[in-house]
């Protein structure tokens, strides 16, 4: 229950009053908010990371001020949350007090999303039911990543053009015919998209840092490939389609590897050139995750079924936050940072 003061309702959270490292990350007491007209109310027990949630603490500088969300501080960081529903406004019949949700809250819209506190609202078209048989710390890892992988290879889900692309992304079909390179496959966005396309009866090319070669077999992976050890452009050749989550300037790497028709998708945006594209006969498409409650409904459910199953890197304390982002920044990530509620 919220903590109860002589004024109103307060909570902890994880506030940052100016942007810079992990030590802007203050635990502060803050007043509950309260859910407004399509909102409901979740007491927060488990908070997926992500690396909006560092980009928006340091103040978006990799983004370009044209592409920047506008955000006011000070501001409670975090998107992905898992809990149970507190309280719900009175035009919300889908959610009623106790249901386990879970939620990728308001992305992109508000980078201010709160998910960083012991209570959070959301609006009730971006929950989801919790997997009745996974726990809150992995439920909480699904939202972004899940939706993430997703979008780029189930079904994109809505009309909004990529801030980032001009060009439409549409999901290649894939099948038992399929051979899918997944570049970066041992993280959040990867290794979700690692078990999606083995779902679809993809052949599945995973590319990682060592370490990480059992836990992707594990998942499912046909192949892997040590980017340490071997530059993964010059181990395979026609590929129907690559997922690149690295992404960024490095990305046009993999054109060389795509049959003609094929596809490569940068999750995090790159620079290419569309005549080389064309020459190549390849397509180069990305989309902006986007909160999706029904997705994330059938994400949930595959989750349940064990289909999907969401690996933890490791789990602080919501306290504890300013240690979560400094994992984070050590990089190699193998699944999910999830910050916990007592
Ligand atoms: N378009 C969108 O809407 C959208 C949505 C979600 C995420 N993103 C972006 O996608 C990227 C990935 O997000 P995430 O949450 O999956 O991050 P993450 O959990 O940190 O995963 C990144 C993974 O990449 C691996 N990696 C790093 N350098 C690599 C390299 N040179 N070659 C191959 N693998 C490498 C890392 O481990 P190892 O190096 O040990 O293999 C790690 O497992 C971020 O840039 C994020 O901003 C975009």
């Amino acid at each position: 229950m919220p903590s109860h003061t002589m004024k109103a309702l307060t909570m902890k959270a994880i506030r940052l009053h100016e942007f810079g490292g992990p030590e802007v990350l203050r635990c502060e007491e803050v007043p509950v908010p309260g859910p407004a007209p399509g909102e409901v109310l979740v007491r927060v027990h488990a908070v997926g990371l992500n690396p909006p949630d560092w980009y928006v603490r340091e103040g978006m500088p990799g983004i370009p001020p044209e592409f920047r969300p506008p955000f006011d501080l000070p501001l409670i960081p975090g998107t992905d949350v898992s809990g149970v529903v507190e309280a719900v406004a009175a035009d919300v019949h889908d959610f009623t007090a106790g249901d386990e949700v879970i939620a990728l809250l308001r992305f992109p819209v508000r980078m201010q999303s709160g998910a960083y506190a012991e209570y959070v609202t959301a609006p009730a078209g971006d929950l989801a039911r919790k997997p009745a048989g996974v726990d809150h710390v992995h439920a909480a890892g699904l939202p972004m990543s899940g939706l993430t992988a997703w979008q780029y290879l189930i079904e994109v889900g809505h009309g909004h053009p990529s801030p980032f692309q001009e060009a439409r992304h549409r999901p290649a079909a894939l099948n038992g015919e399929s051979t899918v390179l997944i570049n970066g496959a041992a993280g959040g966005v990867g290794h979700l998209a690692v078990q999606l396309a083995k779902w679809q009866g993809a052949r599945v090319v995973a590319v990682a840092s060592g370490t990480h070669e059992r836990f992707l077999r594990e998942l499912g992976a046909d192949e892997f490939i040590d980017y340490t050890a071997q530059r993964p452009e010059d181990a395979v050749r026609d590929i129907d389609l690559v997922l690149d989550t690295v992404g960024g300037p490095a990305s046009r790497r993999f054109l060389p590897v795509l049959r003609r028709g094929g596809a490569l998708y940068p999750v995090y945006f790159g620079q290419f050139d569309d005549e080389e594209n064309s020459r190549r006969g390849v397509t180069v498409t990305g989309t902006q995750v986007r909160a999706n409650g029904a997705q994330l409904t059938e994400l949930a459910r595959l989750a349940d079924a064990g289909t999907l199953r969401v690996a933890i890197d490791s789990t602080f304390p919501l306290t504890d936050a300013r240690a979560a982002h400094r994992r984070a920044a050590r990089g190699h990530l193998q699944g999910k940072i999830v910050l916990t509620l007592p």
